[in-house]
């Protein structure tokens, strides 16, 4: 009987481990605005941001932000926008179907998103909050 095989097997196995690990690690790190947007988002707010995805039916008591909507969106600060993401619709007054992303995405990311929303509807918002 051979007695080393199952140690080769063993380190062979190790390795895989550890590189499934790196590869785990590294797909979690922090993603463009744009992929984030497209993974997270558009289902509900619309692959181009107008608040028509597949998941937003005339079915539901609220539609999503349409952010190509300057008039909509300027009246939004970036904190409230900010908070929108990271604590939901909730956290703003607003539905509960806007979900909460702060244990899906870091904090840089949430700001990313943000800046990436400020470019789809061209506006800023007001400098203090209403
Ligand atoms: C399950 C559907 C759904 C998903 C997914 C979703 N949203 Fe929303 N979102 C909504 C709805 C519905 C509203 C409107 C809430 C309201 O007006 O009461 C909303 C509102 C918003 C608002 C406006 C909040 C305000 O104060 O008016 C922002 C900003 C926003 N979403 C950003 C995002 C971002 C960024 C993502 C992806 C990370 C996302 N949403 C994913 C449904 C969704």
């Amino acid at each position: 009987m051979n007695s080393r095989a199952p140690i080769g097997h063993l380190l062979k196995a190790g390795a895989l481990f550890i590189a499934l690990l790196l590869f785990v690690s590294a797909s979690s790190a922090a993603a463009p605005p744009e992929v984030n947007y497209r993974f997270y988002c558009a289902q509900c707010h619309g692959l181009t941001g107008s608040g028509d995805g597949p998941n937003a039916t005339r079915h539901q008591p609220v539609a999503p932000r349409n952010f190509t909507s300057a008039s909509e969106m300027s009246i939004l600060t970036d904190a409230e926008i900010i908070l929108a993401i990271g604590r939901g619709g909730g956290a703003v007054a607003k539905s509960t179907l806007m979900p909460p992303f702060a244990s899906t995405l870091g904090a840089e990311e949430i700001i990313e998103l943000k800046d990436y929303l400020r470019r789809l509807c061209r506006c800023s918002g007001p400098e203090t909050p209403r």
